[in-house]
């Protein structure tokens, strides 16, 4: 693996988060950009990310286009060990490397995270959600404590200082962000800020809510294959626009002159 090579890891032992979906649509971002992306789906079961990205090669095949698309694969030795072998073959000279991981705390799951520079874990705006990474008061919302997810990462990126001293960003994903619910959204935000002040995240934006995500599955396409999708409507473009916000927010090292690319909106 090059040394200068960006791992991301989506994280969250929490099912149906988003962590698939947004893996996916930010590896085609970054390699849409021209950056050289490799994928590794640790999800065997599920294997979405895999198959979302095995449906736009033969999307590509099929309609006989040029899909940008990041090279991957689905771990197949489920150790460290393997992992580490994994990202030394497909990762060889990319400048990403973007790990998607089941909703379930596993050995392999914990050695990706510690082997991240960037950790994004997508939440839904609900407390169910935030309860993993930390409790509120009944009554008032405050943050009583950090809860067992924000412990284990932390003790994980500790893992990754003492092996090489390298600091990690964790950023937590606001996912599925429904703006009818305003009230809701104000006091999940309230209670994160408190919350990553102690455990040492920081919160962005993800995707909203919307129906498009669910249907470019079956052609593994994304918001930024325009000419793919056809006809583009008013509430494409804005999504176009969270997600340009999203991949911007997780301040990943691209280069410089690829920058005016990712206007892709
Ligand atoms: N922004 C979104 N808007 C609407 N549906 C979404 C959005 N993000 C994810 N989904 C849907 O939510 C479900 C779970 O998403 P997925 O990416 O598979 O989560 P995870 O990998 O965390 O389990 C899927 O049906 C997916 O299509
Ligand atoms: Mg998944």
């Amino acid at each position: 693996m090059a040394q200068n090579t960006h791992v991301i890891v989506f994280a969250n032992e929490k099912g149906g988060t988003g962590k698939s979906t947004t893996a996916v649509h930010t590896a085609v971002a970054l390699q849409s950009t021209g950056h050289s992306v490799a994928a590794i789906d640790l999800d065997t079961r599920q294997k979405t990310m895999t198959r979302y990205l095995d449906n736009r090669e033969a999307t590509a095949r099929r309609r006989q286009i040029d899909l940008p698309s990041p090279r991957h694969v689905t771990l197949g030795l489920m150790t460290a060990a393997g992992l580490d072998q994994e990202m030394a073959r497909i990762g060889s000279g990319a400048d990403f490397i973007v790990i998607d991981t089941p909703g379930r705390d596993d050995p392999v799951s914990r050695a990706a995270i510690a082997r991240a520079d960037t950790i994004v874990t997508p939440i839904n705006d609900s407390f169910v959600d935030l309860d993993l990474i930390g409790q509120v008061d009944a009554e008032t919302f405050r943050v009583k404590r950090p809860s067992f997810y924000a412990e284990l990462i932390w003790d994980l990126r500790k893992e990754r200082a003492r092996a090489d001293g390298a600091t990690v960003d964790w950023v937590v994903l606001r996912n599925r962000l429904q703006h009818i619910d305003a009230h809701n959204m104000r006091r999940v935000g309230k209670a994160l800020v408190e919350l990553s002040k102690r455990v040492g995240f920081r919160t962005i934006s993800g995707l909203g809510e919307r129906v498009i995500y669910r249907e470019l599955f079956p052609k593994g396409l994304t918001l930024l294959d325009v000419d793919a999708i056809g006809g583009i409507g008013l509430s494409h473009i804005a999504a176009r626009q969270e997600l340009r916000e999203l991949v911007a927010g997780l301040a990943l090292p691209v280069r410089e002159n690829d920058q005016p690319e990712l206007a892709f909106a």
